[in-house]
């Protein structure tokens, strides 16, 4: 199957503030310069939050990312996961179509789909709530035939029982997911044939339960939904402890020779961890004659940022290459999520190279067309 970005595209896209959050608290996992790590969760979020993935949300992940365009794009279509076209509103049904499925009537619910959403899969119903796929085995083989809607698993399916969980997600309600024939788990339906000795402890179906409780099984994620845990920020602050949970035995203390200038290395750092002082870099109303230099060149500025930066008065190689860090503070401040990018990858040196009409690797790679 060909996968390729919808015909019908949005103007933009945007995280809802709180997807935002949780966004850049992802990215916050992984070690400088290696942030790209984060496009599988957040393209899952986008379409989370969306319902599929259109190409405003693949370039926003990858502006947020400091990634070609293309290679999101890439991520975004190998993975079968991510919907590259509109979804139905309530839900996207994905029907089992793998042999165990198939045998115990798969194509009753593919034909119950095409029936009651749309001929085809992957196109919005009439009332344009609903759309269909027909995925591989999904790892329910034992509760054959199945389907996931949403986050949740209907399994052990008849057509009639599936014609009655469209109509309550339709009515705006959500089936108990799980079995729909009444046993347990993929426990036998009627009485045990094994593993009947001793006392029978009454199963409690776990992931049933926080489905139930969660009740996201179809709902639009837009961030609220749990707090943002980012444990491992504060790993730094726990005192160290080994495997067994025991604070390590100290190392041999080696005798150091105390630097001469240490009295100055900590007012140095005083002096680095003081907040700066902003002030706005000179900006221009718009590019010189002779037009805009590409800043795409600088590493570190895509699209998203060479428009942000235009905006606010920055058109030139030489009015970036002559920032101090007063200004750095203050242009830092002024670009809306991408805090830290200009200290980061030294935009400074490598506008002060690209005025003075010398190549960065960076840009090397750019005039070659390897990088947009
Ligand atoms: S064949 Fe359908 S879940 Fe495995």
């Amino acid at each position: 199957m060909l996968r390729r970005l919808h015909p019908n595209q949005p103007d933009s896209f945007d995280f809802t503030p709180a997807n935002l959050d949780w966004a850049r608290a992802q990215i916050t996992k992984y070690p400088e310069g290696r942030q790209a790590s984060a496009i599988i969760p957040l393209l899952w979020r986008a379409q989370e939050q969306e319902g599929w993935l259109s190409r405003p949300a693949i370039e926003t992940v990858a502006d947020m990312l400091d990634m070609a365009y293309i290679r999101a794009l890439e991520v975004a279509t190998f993975y079968f996961m991510f919907q590259l076209q509109p979804t139905g509103s309530i839900a996207n049904i994905q029907v089992c179509g793998t042999t165990t499925c198939m045998i115990c009537g798969a194509e009753d619910l593919v034909a119950i789909c095409k029936d009651r959403i749309a001929a085809q899969p992957h196109t919005l119903s009439a009332d344009g709530k609903f759309t269909w796929e027909e995925v591989e085995c999904l790892g329910a083989c034992a509760n054959a035939p199945m389907v996931q809607i949403g986050k949740d698993y209907y399994e052990d399916l008849t057509a009639e029982k599936f014609t009655w969980i469209l109509d309550e997600l339709a009515a705006g309600r959500v089936p108990t997911p799980g079995p729909q024939n009444g046993r347990f788990a993929s426990n036998p339906l009627h009485a045990r044939t094994s593993l009947s000795a001793g006392e029978v402890v009454e199963p409690v179906n776990g992931s049933l339960g926080m489905a139930a409780e969660l009740d996201d099984t179809v709902k639009r994620i837009d961030g609220t939904e749990a707090p943002i845990l980012t444990p491992w920020l504060r790993r730094a602050d726990k005192p160290a402890t080994n495997r067994l949970g025991k604070a390590p035995a100290p190392k041999p203390v080696v005798a150091q020779k105390t630097p001469a200038s240490a009295p100055a290395a900590v007012a140095q750092k005083a002096v680095a961890d003081a907040p700066v002082e902003q002030q706005r870099p000179a900006a221009l109303d718009a590019a010189r004659e002779g037009g805009a230099d590409d800043l795409k060149r600088i590493k570190g500025i895509g699209p998203k940022l060479e428009i942000l930066c235009n905006s606010l008065g920055f058109w030139h190689f030489d009015q970036i290459a002559v920032w101090t860090a007063s200004e750095i503070a203050w242009v830092d401040d002024n670009l809306a999520g991408f805090k830290g990018r200009v200290t980061r990858d030294n935009w400074v040196e490598q506008a002060r190279q690209l005025a003075a009409g010398e190549e960065t690797e960076f840009s090397k790679r750019v005039d070659k067309g390897g990088v947009y």
